[in-house]
């Protein structure tokens, strides 16, 4: 049953029906959509429009409502209605009669999904935010493991400067943290209420829509009707947040793909989060990092997809803004399992310190000590550069690391290099180095896990 059959003579074709109904997906909604109404049941007595013992048992029957999808979210399925906003009316009036048939006075199902969907992001927000932390929680705790393991750092992939392996976990909690702080700034910036905007002009009821907002916990009520029923930043706020948390999240993924490689061997996934191959009986893949690194797309796909919906529409509302629930419930549902199934696979991970000892010392990562060797001689770091730069090529030719050439080699390159420069290229003498805010140094470490468990 449609609520809106008078204005027709003629009979809604089926494929028009299939296609316009949205329930299949904004029956998740249901929640919000009771509780919104029982708010609005209340502004309604405000003005007279109902009579107390009217909104008591209109609140009541909302309230039974509530409690039923709360148990059984999916009972919304099966029952054939145009979408949520419909469907809970018509059970309002199933439950209470002609009564229910006054709820939708003064309010329109534009102003309901602009708000309904406010607080559906609102709620999965601060569900996404635990997630995060949960993920720093368990990036720090392995960062604490591997305060004293010594990882390759690269830059183009080449190996750059020696790093700890708890300096690399840190990195991405940095990451995350902003899209913690991110979650917030789209949260308070959609936290405003646009109940009472009607149809697209304002409602004809003498309403406190302040009042009305305090009540469904907003800090305010939006200030004009025709931006509230079409303003979707909300949607493309989340979305936004999600795609770069997924960026971050791709990015860890493809490290630990990497880490994981017979080619690198820096660590092992567990075998709960990880999958083997129908025909080669050796493999044990990373399947789950891939598809976080995977999902990342649809997720910016969603974004871009939205964008482009919300590109010039005109005021106000129009029905391609229902296009909006699918990418976004999408997305949350999305960036939900990845956010948990990161935390599971970090919980697995066995770091191979001998190995990532053994890398760190290949590729010439101290090249840039002995560079800092030569300036504190007093060769001006652009000169010393070049010398390092030469010395490197003669030991690649000798395949050796630096610190195995014999003193009289490195003469060669420099007079200034004397017995000492083998204590400055050492591994932890690289670290060591790192001291200054933000570096590798093994203090400095200690410090940013100390400051990410407070
Ligand atoms: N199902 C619609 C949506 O999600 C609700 C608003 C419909 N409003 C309307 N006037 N047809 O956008």
């Amino acid at each position: 049953m449609a609520l809106w059959g008078g204005r027709f003579t003629g009979q809604t074709s089926d494929l028009f029906k299939q296609f316009n109904d949205s329930l299949p997906v904004d029956y998740r909604m249901a929640e919000q959509d009771i509780v919104g109404s029982i708010s609005w049941s209340r502004a309604l007595l405000s003005v007279n429009v109902l009579s107390k013992q009217e909104q008591q048992d209109l609140e009541k029957a909302l309230t039974d409502l509530l409690a039923q999808v709360q148990a059984e979210p999916a009972m919304v399925l099966l029952d054939d209605a145009e979408d949520i906003h419909s469907w809970v009316e018509i059970k309002l009036i199933e439950a209470v009669g002609d009564l229910g048939k006054k709820l939708h006075t003064g309010r329109s199902r534009n102003d309901q999904v602009a708000t309904d969907l406010k607080l559906w992001c609102r709620q999965q927000g601060e569900d996404l935010k635990s997630l995060l932390a949960n993920l720093i929680e368990e990036l720090v705790k392995l960062a604490e493991r591997e305060q004293d393991t010594v990882l390759p750092g690269y830059t183009h992939l080449q190996r750059a400067q020696p790093v700890t392996f708890a300096h690399w976990c840190l990195a991405y909690v940095e990451m995350f943290e902003r899209d913690v702080q991110r979650l917030n700034n789209a949260l308070a910036l959609m936290n405003t209420s646009p109940l009472g905007c009607g149809a697209l002009a304002g409602t004809a009821y003498a309403i406190d829509r302040e009042a009305l907002a305090q009540d469904l916990g907003f800090d305010r009520a939006t200030r004009n009707s025709l931006d509230s029923v079409s303003d979707r930043d909300h949607v493309l706020e989340l979305l936004s947040v999600a795609s770069i948390s997924s960026v971050h999240l791709s990015r860890m993924a493809e490290d630990i793909i990497f880490y994981n490689s017979g080619e690198a061997g820096f660590l092992e996934m567990s075998d709960d989060v990880t999958s083997g191959s129908s025909l080669m009986p050796q493999k044990k893949n990373p399947d789950a990092m891939e598809l976080i690194r995977g999902k990342c797309g649809r997720v910016v796909g969603s974004l871009t997809g939205m964008m482009v919906t919300m590109k010039a529409l005109p005021l106000a509302y129009n029905k391609d803004m229902q296009e909006d629930k699918e990418g976004l419930f999408d997305t949350v549902d999305t960036w939900t399992i990845c956010l948990q199934m990161a935390v599971l696979c970090i919980q697995g991970i066995k770091v191979n310190k001998e190995r990532t000892y053994q890398a760190a010392q290949q590729g010439y990562s101290n090249a840039t000590e002995l560079a800092d060797y030569l300036v504190a001689k007093g060769i001006p770091f652009r000169e010393a550069h070049h010398i390092v730069g030469v010395a490197v090529v003669a030991a690649i030719a000798e395949g050796k690391p630096l610190e195995d050439l014999p003193i009289a080699k490195l003469k060669e390159f420099s007079e200034q290099i004397d017995d000492d420069v083998y204590q400055h290229l050492t591994i932890e003498a690289c670290l060591e180095k790192r001291v200054a805010l933000g570096g590798t140094s093994k203090d400095r470490v200690k410090e940013a896990i100390a400051s990410k468990q407070k």
